[in-house]
C-alpha cells in the first residue's frame, strides 16, 4: 500500500487531497494541529492516521518522527501554510511577518529534511510542496500581502536546493501552484473547488518524473514563471 504524508490536513485543500488519496487505497498521515476537532478529517474512511502537528513546534516534528519510525513514505506533501497579515501602508508587523516565515517556509525545509530518509526508502519517492502563483517574481503584477508573497518566493528557493541535494536519493522535489481554490484562504469567490484542485494535484503527482525535480507547476501541468 502507498504512503501519503501531508500537512493541514484538517481543511481546505489539505482535506480534499486525504480524502482521495485515502479513497485510493492510500495510508495517509495526515497532520493537522488539532486532531480532537479535526471531525471532516476523523469521518474519512481507509487508512488515515492523524498526527497532531503545530508546525512551529519541534516537540510535535520529534513526536511526527517517533510515530513513523522506519516507514517509508511514497509522496510527502508540505500543504499547510497561512496567508500572512494584512500591508499597512506606514509600518509591517513584525511578529506575523516571522509566523508567515515559521509556517511557510522554515517548518516546510525541516520537515522535508526530517523526512528525507522516508522517502528514500520508499517506491514513488515525491517531495511536493503546495505555493502560489503569488511567490513568483517573474509573474508578480500587483501589490499586496508581502509577507505570503515573499515567503512563498522563499520556499521556491528551498524546493529548489532541495531538488539538487535530494536527487542523490531519486527523490523528485516539485512545487505546486494549486490554482484560486475556494477555501478559508482562497474565500468564496475563488473559480475551483477543493476537490477539483485536489484531483488535479493528485494527477500531476502521479506523473511526475525525473524531468520535473526542481519544477515550478500548475495545477494543471503547466511550468510556471519564476
Ligand atoms: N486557496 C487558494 O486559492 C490558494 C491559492 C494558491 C496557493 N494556495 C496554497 O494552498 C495551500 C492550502 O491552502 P488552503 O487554501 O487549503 O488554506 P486554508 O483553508 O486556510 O488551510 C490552511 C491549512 O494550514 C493549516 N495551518 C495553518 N497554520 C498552521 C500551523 N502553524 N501549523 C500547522 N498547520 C497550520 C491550517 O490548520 P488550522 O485549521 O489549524 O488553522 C489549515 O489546515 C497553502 O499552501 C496555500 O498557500 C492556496
Amino acid at each position: 500500500m502507498p504512503s501519503l504524508l501531508l500537512t493541514g490536513a484538517n481543511r481546505g485543500l489539505g482535506l480534499a487531497l486525504a480524502r482521495r488519496y485515502a479513497g485510493r487505497g492510500w495510508r495517509v498521515h495526515a497532520c493537522c494541529r488539532d486532531p480532537d476537532r479535526a471531525h471532516a478529517l476523523r469521518a474519512l474512511a481507509g487508512a488515515v492516521r492523524l498526527h497532531r502537528l503545530e508546525l512551529r513546534d519541534p516537540s510535535h516534528h520529534a513526536a511526527l518522527l517517533d510515530a513513523l519510525g522506519e516507514e517509508p513514505l511514497d509522496v510527502v506533501i508540505a500543504n499547510a501554510a497561512v496567508p500572512g497579515p494584512p500591508d499597512s501602508p506606514t509600518d509591517l508587523d513584525v511578529g506575523a511577518w516571522l509566523e508567515t516565515f515559521h509556517v511557510n517556509v522554515i517548518a516546510p525545509a525541516r520537515l522535508a529534511l526530517a523526512l528525507r530518509p522516508h522517502l528514500a526508502r520508499s517506491r514513488l519517492r515525491r517531495l511536493v510542496a503546495i505555493t502560489s502563483l503569488l511567490g513568483s517574481i517573474a509573474d508578480n503584477r500587483t501589490d499586496g500581502l508581502l509577507a505570503y508573497r515573499s515567503s512563498k518566493a522563499a520556499l521556491h528557493m528551498v524546493w529548489r536546493s532541495l531538488a539538487v541535494a535530494f536527487a542523490a536519493d531519486g527523490i523528485i522535489c516539485t512545487l505546486i501552484h494549486p490554482g484560486w481554490v475556494r477555501t478559508r484562504m482562497g474565500g468564496p469567490a475563488a473559480p475551483l473547488s477543493p476537490e477539483d484542485s485536489a484531483a488535479h494535484i493528485q494527477d500531476l503527482i502521479d506523473r511526475l518524473g525525473p524531468e520535473h525535480n526542481g519544477a515550478f507547476l500548475s495545477w494543471r501541468g503547466e511550468p510556471c514563471p519564476w
